[in-house]
């Protein structure tokens, strides 16, 4: 796959690691022993939710002597969390946290989580670690486009920016013209934003006749939402920039739980220091070896106000062995979450595999949005891509439209219509992008 050229490859890089990216694969799985028997300690004798699961299940953290034995306790899903709004999750009391953040969900209450001094410390250093990983250096100027707020992106890539000793652009999602001035005006090294309001950035590049590719950006941090590879390809082109992924969900932390190394581009380190995973069948909820595809499951090793034990994040991914971090373990690129699996006619279908259907034309640039319908009893899937300005002739494109139809068809197995709309006709999130509407009827 054609990627840009790394341009920062200093022979002092190894040396600035942390002392946990260095370990071996036998040291980390001796802390993480050691923290486990920590954590599960400490959620148990201070959060009354564990307390009464690991009861129930008939556990208790003393039953705990080695990784595999963290299989014995019990799950946590987004239900307990809500279940507990809004503060009883806490392990310390709330007077000992020095913030809160909350994910809004997509229904009812929103998730709150909490940390104390140490955490916040914590979120930092692997903050930091994922920037450095990113191509990130100490005096380097960051544009962070993630949004500030209950929202983890932006307070959490800027804490662990100022760790790094960056130079911080506290900008925020939103304005983007003026995001586009900015990063002329200040000449950032590296830009922390979505996927999604990366391309609209880019638009507002074109809009205003200036070349991305002479922008000063050299390293872009992206996530929080699902992109595929072939959206990558289209962000390293049109900047000449180096672009990796970075994981991380509120519950566990934020931003930062894992994190692409830019030397490899090869999915994503997690921080196994702090972070606990497992893959888990989401079905039987049994634990699945390493390389195979389920839901991933995190506990968390370290952190003080909100415990995590056991938490099944939704998202669908795989273990794989350590590469440029050889200790710790990688997760393949997340897919999509289960929630966003679309299941049309009796095909599982994701959204990133319709995107990366659209990118592999040369007049789609990655805005579009599904559509669910249903016809009688039958469910519709209608495609909505937006042309690039370049392509556009007003005509509708249908021909490429409808080959992308076929390719759908051939590859993923479903019948979808797809529409090729006029540049600038979709809505631009400023954040996670919104892909799918779903308009069926609910039963
Ligand atoms: O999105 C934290 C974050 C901020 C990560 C900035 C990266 C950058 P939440 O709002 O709690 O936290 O949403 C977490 O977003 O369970 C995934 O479904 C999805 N997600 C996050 N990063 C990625 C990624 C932040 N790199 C939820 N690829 C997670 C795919 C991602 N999905």
């Amino acid at each position: 796959m054609a990627t840009a050229k790394l341009k920062v490859k200093d022979s002092s890089y190894h040396a600035e690691l942390d002392a946990a990216e260095r370990a071996s694969r036998d040291e980390i799985m001796a802390l993480q022993t050691r923290r486990l028997a920590w954590s599960l300690k400490h959620a148990y004798d201070n959060v009354a939710h564990y307390k009464k699961a690991f009861d129930a299940a008939g556990v208790h953290p003393s039953d705990f002597k080695q990784l595999s034995d963290l299989a014995k306790f019990p799950f946590t899903v987004k239900t307990d969390l809500r279940d507990n709004y809004p503060f009883n999750m806490f392990a310390v009391p709330r007077e000992q946290m020095v913030r809160v953040h909350a994910s809004s969900g997509t229904t009812g209450k929103p998730i709150v989580v909490g940390y104390t001094r140490a955490d916040i410390d914590t979120w930092a250093d692997v903050m930091a670690r994922s920037i450095r990983a990113a191509g990130g250096r100490t005096g380097m100027l960051m544009h962070n486009a993630y949004g500030y707020g209950l929202f983890t992106g932006g307070l959490g890539a800027h804490y662990g920016a100022e760790r790094l000793g960056c130079t911080v652009v506290p900008i925020s999602g939103g304005m983007t013209e003026r995001q586009v001035q900015i990063i002329n005006d200040f000449k950032p090294d590296i830009i922390t934003v979505t996927p999604s309001y990366m391309l609209a950035i880019l638009d507002e590049f074109k809009r205003q006749g200036l070349d991305p590719r002479k922008s000063s950006l050299k390293f872009g941090i992206f996530g929080a939402e699902p992109w595929t590879n072939a959206m990558r390809v289209e962000i390293e082109q049109a900047f000449d920039m180096d672009a990796t992924d970075i994981y991380g969900l509120s519950e566990v932390i934020g931003p930062g739980v894992a994190q692409e190394c830019v030397e490899t581009k090869d999915g994503l380190h997690i921080w196994e220091d702090h972070f606990y995973p497992e893959v888990i069948d989401p079905v039987t909820g049994a634990v699945l070896p390493d390389g195979e595809k389920g839901e991933l499951v995190f506990t968390s090793l370290t952190k003080e106000a909100f415990p995590i034990i056991r938490y099944r994040t939704r998202d669908l991914t795989r273990l794989l062995p350590g590469t440029a971090r050889p200790g710790m373990r990688r997760m393949e690129k997340v897919t999509g979450r289960s929630d966003d699996m679309i299941i049309l006619r009796g095909v599982n279908v994701f959204p990133t595999q319709i995107e990366e259907a659209l990118l592999a034309t040369d007049w789609c640039g990655g805005h579009f949005i599904i559509e669910l319908t249903r016809e009688g009893r039958m469910d519709e899937m209608t495609v909505l891509a937006e042309a690039r300005p370049e392509s556009w002739d007003g005509s509708g494109l249908v021909a490429h439209a409808d080959k992308v139809a076929a390719f759908i068809k051939n590859t993923i197995g479903i019948t979808a219509v797809v529409k090729a709309v006029a540049p600038e006709t979709l809505e631009r999130s400023l954040g996670k992008a919104k892909r799918v509407y779903d308009k069926r009827p609910k039963a």
